[in-house]
């Protein structure tokens, strides 16, 4: 039984296994706690500063984050700032070892000093730094890391560019933006000097660890693992890859553990008498595992995510004496695996209306087609020391695989996140679209430049790339698009900017990604939207990068009303698309000051280059907004900027899920954004503060498994009805739909009926169509009458919609619904740190109630979880779950449920 053989093998400190050899394992010595930080002139100084750190949170925590914060704390980013750190060596270590000093991450353009000599310069936060000190290592060392203003050296570059007659557009962001400029001249998170969503907050910091590594020979950096699979064996093909001191090749011996599949490591010896190039300091080698001894991992929503722990470790050694030479080095790693075949299927297509037939654009994974279901990642704080904050980055996770998404794009201007965020990412089953760092900017070429991006490649690419959840490189973010496009202005000088593009994401990003090619990989795509590999026809400066034929598309509705489906495209994958909304009151007066207005921080933070009229154009139509002047208004737009938000992004997703089995086979819709770096009007559908928007409420719904689309077709003036279903088995029992009638103003039907429906596994069924005239005539018209959808299994409910066939805002007989509601305690249950509080809210109605939207406001409540939000009530009387988490059990009074309908606006 490989179980019990296990849990002995666990229990087994792994130093114990080497008890045999006098090696010793690799020293690391955490330099994290500890540091002091002063500014040029010294007139600002702090201590007992541990890592992550920057010089934000440093002086002030989170504050940037408040008020105006965001341009009256700019003064700090235009300052220089020295980190400072004393630690001691024991003589013992000092005589014994090869020490590196490793930087994780420095943000970003830095000198470091060792006793007041200069180990090097950085200037890429992406970047892990390391330096051989072992000869300037004393028994009492001083440390310093002196990191200048980013918007300082951004400028500095740009104009030694300008000098020459040399731009890289765009230079500044909008005005709106209140941004800085040339973020492209500096390999640092591109959001960090302003974004449409975010603010600018030039941040300078040491946001990973610092670490002197104490050695002999070698230590292994990354693992790379490629799983396969054949008839009858599941491979992993493995790559460990070291770094070392060593002025000469050396030997070396690798252990090998897979836990729960192997009983005995595997030893690969291959190196014990052939040493290891320094040139290529890599041992490659191979493992079968039958195939019934593998449970393979599958992404959320389709099996389990089952992970293994492949153990790693190394016994180098410089002479040729064997093993048994003195003082060998043991240095071990440890990573999981998942068992999973990923393919990008690009697939020539019958022809459609237009001349060339077109590629499919879809994942396939463990052999099946999978649409993906998902959402797109900012990062998780605007400060990069704050990104791995693990409460934050489980919360948006776990919330992104209980809305039932199968895929999350890490953005190309944000970061490569932490081992931490996909190790989340892997054991929710969320299937990760990873950009690299580069978005919606041109980018220098010049050799530095390109040296540094290699490094960042390969570093970040060797880290990450094992991850089973990971599945797709892209070299940029819309940077294909703006050239195209001409975005940029770039047409003046386009054979010029083309080259560049080429020779930056062809030569070097993907160039260098080629270098983890294997066959059972996706290749790297060189931009997000682009045509997939029919972009090799255009040497990947396609001239429209948003076809509908051939790979991702990003669409954003600005003009239309995003609640009619008619006006949405037929991609073939869906990568950004998405629609603005203002978070909750209670969230903006968290971060503003007594006595500031909030519509003015809100048209501070509202980036859009049209203001609010994105928002206001997508409530109009639909719903009663009142007059700016109405003393309600600023609630009204809030209230209704979610629900708008929610509505256009159920109809845009149900959209596109129900074109899979068409001729457009649509099979991915990645909205734009999960998450929010402050409280501001953006995209997001959960705000800074980890609160749903409605729309991530609905999502739950949208996005589930089984899903009842009804969308009305302007063309043939029907309104059709389909099932997709994700399940890639389904029961035989029969399911049903019922369709009712109901007036706006009555909770009993006028009419229903009722039919059966079979459901096909990993499809959409032919879609059912009702015609408009045949439903509403004589006293059910389109005015006055809309209609409820209900799937279900038995008498379970199992999905459910609704039609409007006309704007709420001209329906007839919306009344009072005379809402009312019970609170009722659940329980309040001691949990690790935190009480997790429960009640049930009992909600009834006389009149048919649309988007009931429930709040809860309590200064001690933070964030909260409801069953459901902002849904349409037929029912007298239904249940919602709240539940929290506090710091002590809470007595919510009724007082502190608030409760808002649309009825309220239209009486
Ligand atoms: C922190 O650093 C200061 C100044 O270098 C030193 O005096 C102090 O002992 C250090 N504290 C700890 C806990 O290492
Ligand atoms: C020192 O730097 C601070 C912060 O940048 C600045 O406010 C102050 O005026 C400077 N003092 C002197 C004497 O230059
Ligand atoms: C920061 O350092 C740069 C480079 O040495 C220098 O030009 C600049 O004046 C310094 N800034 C301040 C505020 O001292
Ligand atoms: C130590 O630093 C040197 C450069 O100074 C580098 O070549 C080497 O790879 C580093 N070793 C490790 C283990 O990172
Ligand atoms: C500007 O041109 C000079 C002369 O060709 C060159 O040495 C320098 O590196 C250029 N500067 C930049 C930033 O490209
Ligand atoms: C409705 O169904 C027809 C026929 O299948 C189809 O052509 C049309 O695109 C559909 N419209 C919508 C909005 O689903
Ligand atoms: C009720 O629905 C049925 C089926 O759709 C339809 O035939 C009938 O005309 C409807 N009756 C009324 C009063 O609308
Ligand atoms: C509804 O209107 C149609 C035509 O307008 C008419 O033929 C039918 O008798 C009417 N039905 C009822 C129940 O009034």
């Amino acid at each position: 039984m490989i179980l019990a053989r296990l849990k002995v093998l666990f229990i087994l400190p792994f130093a114990s296994l080497f008890l045999a050899t006098k090696s010793e394992l690799v020293a690391i010595i955490d330099l994290n706690a500890n540091w002091t930080v002063t500014n040029q002139n010294l007139s600002i100084s702090r201590s007992n500063i541990q890592l992550p750190s920057g010089v934000f949170s440093v002086l002030y925590g989170e504050n940037i984050l408040n008020s105006y914060n965001d341009i009256n704390m700019r003064w700090v980013s235009l300052d220089n700032w020295t980190y400072t750190r004393a630690f001691k060596v024991s003589r013992a270590q000092l005589a014994q070892h090869n020490c590196n000093l490793t930087f994780h991450g420095i943000d970003t353009v830095a000198e470091i000093r060792l006793n007041s000599r200069v180990l090097g310069r950085t200037d890429n936060m992406f970047v892990r730094y390391s330096y051989d000190v072992s000869d300037l290592l004393n028994e009492d060392n001083i440390l310093e890391v002196q990191i200048f203003s980013p918007v300082q050296m951004a400028k500095n570059r740009a104009y030694a560019f300008g000098v020459n007659g040399t731009t890289y557009p765009p230079n500044c962001p909008s005005d709106r933006y209140h941004g800085e400029c040339n973020v492209n001249m500096l390999r640092k998170m591109q959001a960090s000097f302003a974004w449409d969503f975010g603010l600018a907050a030039p941040s300078m910091g040491i946001w990973k660890s610092v670490n002197l590594e104490c050695y002999e020979v070698a230590v292994i950096r990354d693992v790379d693992v490629v799983t396969s699979r054949t008839k009858t064996y599941w491979k992993a093909d493995i790559n460990v890859y070291l770094d070392f001191t060593a002025k000469e090749d050396f030997f070396g011996e690798l252990k090998f553990y897979a836990f729960g599949l192997l009983e005995d490591p595997v030893i690969v010896k291959d190196f014990v008498k052939e040493p290891i190039s320094r040139k290529k300091a890599v041992i490659t080698f191979s493992q079968t595992f039958p195939l019934n001894s593998v449970i393979p991992w599958w992404p959320n929503g389709y099996g389990i995510q089952k992970l293994y722990t492949f153990n790693f470790v190394l016994n180098a050694w410089l002479s040729n004496k064997g093993p048994t030479s003195a003082s060998p080095s043991v240095s071990q790693k440890s990573i999981r695996i998942g068992f999973r075949t990923v393919e990008l299927v690009e697939q020539e297509l019958p022809n459609r209306e237009l001349p060339g037939s077109g590629y499919t654009f879809l994942f396939r994974i463990n052999g099946e087609e999978i649409f993906m279901k998902g959402v797109n990642y900012v990062p998780s704080h605007i400060l990069p020391e704050k990104m791995e904050d693990p409460e934050r980055l489980k919360h948006l996770l776990t919330s992104a695989k209980d809305a039932h998404m199968n895929m999350i794009r890490v953005w190309g201007g944000g970061i490569y996140e932490s081992d931490f965020f996909y190790d989340l990412t892997d054991s929710l089953g969320l299937l990760v679209w990873q950009d690299m760092a580069f978005a919606s900017t041109t980018y220098p070429v010049n050799e530095d430049f390109l040296t540094s991006v290699r490094i960042e490649v390969l570093q970040n690419a060797r880290r990450i790339a094992h991850h089973p959840s990971l599945i797709v490189f892209a070299a940029n973010s819309e940077n294909e698009l703006a050239l195209a496009q001409n975005l940029f202005g770039t047409l003046v000088e386009q054979k010029r900017f083309e080259n560049e593009y080429r020779t930056l994401y062809l030569n070097n990003v993907v160039g260098v990604l080629k270098s983890m090619n294997h066959p059972a990989r996706v290749p790297s795509l060189v931009s997000t939207p682009s045509t997939g590999k029919r972009g090799e026809k255009y040497t990947y400066i396609s001239p429209d990068p948003q076809s509908a034929q051939y790979g991702d598309v990003h669409y954003f509705v600005v003009h239309q009303n995003g609640w009619n489906v008619n006006i949405y495209p037929t991609p073939r994958f869906v990568s950004e698309y998405g629609f603005q909304s203002l978070p909750r009151v209670e969230a903006w007066k968290r971060s503003m000051l007594a006595g500031e207005n909030l519509m003015e921080i809100m048209r501070h933070r509202q980036h859009h280059p049209m203001a609010m009229l994105p928002i206001v154009n997508l409530i109009r139509p639909n719903l009663p907004l009142p007059l700016t002047k109405d003393s309600r208004y600023t609630d009204a737009l809030i209230y209704f900027s979610q629900i708008a938000q929610a509505m256009a992004l159920k109809v845009e997703t149900e959209w596109y899920r129900s074109l899979r089995n068409t001729e457009h086979r649509t099979m991915g819709a990645l909205y734009w954004q999960l998450n929010d770096v402050w409280v501001a009007p953006s995209w997001s559908t959960i705000d800074f503060y980890g609160n749903y928007k409605l729309a991530y409420y609905w999502s739950q719904e949208f996005l589930a498994p089984i899903t009842l689309i009804v969308l009305p077709d302007s063309a043939t003036k029907a309104i059709n009805m389909t099932v997709a279903c994700d399940l890639l088995e389904v029961g035989s029992e029969g399911m049903h739909v019922t369709v009712q009638l109901y007036k706006y103003n009555s909770l009993k039907p006028v009419n229903y009926t009722t039919f059966d429906v079979n459901l096909k596994p990993n499809a959409v069924l032919e879609s059912r169509s009702f015609a408009k005239s045949e439903i509403f005539k004589n006293y059910t018209t389109e005015r006055n009458t809309f209609m409820y959808f209900v799937l279900h299994s038995g008498s379970k409910e199992i999905s459910s919609t609704y039609h409007f066939p006309t704007a709420l805002n001209t329906a007839e007989g919306i009344s009072d619904p005379a809402l009312s509601f019970d609170l009722q305690w659940i329980h309040c249950v001691d949990g690790d740190r935190s009480f997790k509080n429960a009640y049930t809210l009992k909600i009834m109605v006389k009149k048919p109630a649309f988007f009931v939207y429930v709040d809860i406001i309590h200064p001690k409540v933070g964030k909260f979880k409801l069953s459901r939000n902002g849904f349409m009530q037929v029912k007298e009387s239904i249940k919602v779950t709240l539940a929290f988490y506090a710091e002590e059990c809470i007595i919510l009074q009724k007082s502190n449920v608030v409760i808002k309908t649309v009825n309220d606006f239209m009486l």
